[in-house]
């Protein structure tokens, strides 16, 4: 199927994401606890200067300032102001650490070569438009001997959802396309980063076993992903949710929607 990915901009995905910022962290625990997850794996090191890429509402900032006290400052880069709005509303959080948060995407990233002891990205990578080229360019921020950690969709993540999408008319294109495209795999991570000149140090998908009630599923949905809906007719967005919430009904059980969900975790180093 044609996937119109024109519209998924970063302009169009700051202006989704803002739309929905307020609701995003109570919509995502499980985003939270991955990048929980993700900051607990990082080696032990000195992480003075930190770049967040896709930094949201801070979820990741956050956990790095909690878990390592030699974070000193974080850059939070993110194309949602209304996002940026969320995470500046917590920095109380972090009363030690100096933080300065600036709109834009990966693609403009205006930093200095050789800075950051370590750059983040949780459940953001899989928006970068140019996956190849973004990690390059990471790597470059990155100091000799800095870090570089992700977590995003992997191989797998989705399927039931994706089968049910499939079915419905009229057709999601943008829906369908980003969840077909955003997966990856740990053979094309390794690629990007292999590429980037950096070294993997540890890379795993892990699957979990969820279930939601449908509102909460498609909640997350609408706060995650609701910028793929700018492109349709408001009409046919409507008759295309409702059709896909009556046939995730039909298929969830008394336990509600039942899912995997599939976690890509990679963590690797500038060679010093
Ligand atoms: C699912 S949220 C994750 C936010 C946060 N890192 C977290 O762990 O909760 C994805 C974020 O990626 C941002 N994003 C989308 N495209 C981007 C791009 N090209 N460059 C940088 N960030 C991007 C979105 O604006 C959004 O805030």
């Amino acid at each position: 199927m044609a996937v119109p990915r024109d519209h998924v901009t970063p302009g169009t995905i700051g202006r989704g994401y803002s739309a929905t910022a307020a609701d995003y962290d109570a919509a995502v625990r499980y985003n939270i606890e991955g990048a929980q997850r993700l900051i607990n794996a990082m080696p032990q090191g000195d992480y003075a200067r930190v770049i967040d890429i896709g930094c949201g509402t801070g979820v990741g900032s956050l956990a790095m300032a909690r878990r390592f006290p030699s974070v000193r400052e974080i850059t939070g880069v993110d194309p949602s102001a209304g996002m940026l709005d969320q995470f500046r509303a917590k920095l109380q959080d972090a009363p030690d650490v100096a933080v300065s948060l600036v709109e834009g995407g990966v693609d403009d990233l205006d930093v200095p070569d050789g800075t950051f002891d370590a750059a983040i990205m949780t459940m953001s990578f899989h928006w970068f438009p140019r996956k190849a080229a973004a990690t390059q360019r990471i790597a470059r921020a990155l100091a000799p001997g800095g870090i570089f950690a992700a977590v995003l969709p992997g191989e797998g993540v989705d399927e039931e959802f994706r089968s049910l999408l499939a079915q419905v008319e009229p057709p999601h294109t943008a829906f369908l396309g980003s969840f077909q495209a955003a997966p990856r795999s740990l053979r094309q991570m390794d690629a990007y980063l292999e590429g980037a000149g950096l070294e993997v140090l540890d890379m795993w998908i892990e699957r979990r076993l969820r279930r939601s009630s449908v509102d909460a599923y498609l909640e997350r949905m609408r706060v995650v992903a609701g910028h793929l809906g700018q492109g349709m007719d408001p009409a046919d967005l409507d008759q295309n949710l409702a059709a896909l919430r009556a046939k995730m009904e039909d298929a969830a059980g008394p336990r509600g929607f039942e899912y995997e969900f599939c976690k890509l975790f990679a963590i690797a180093r500038r060679p010093a």
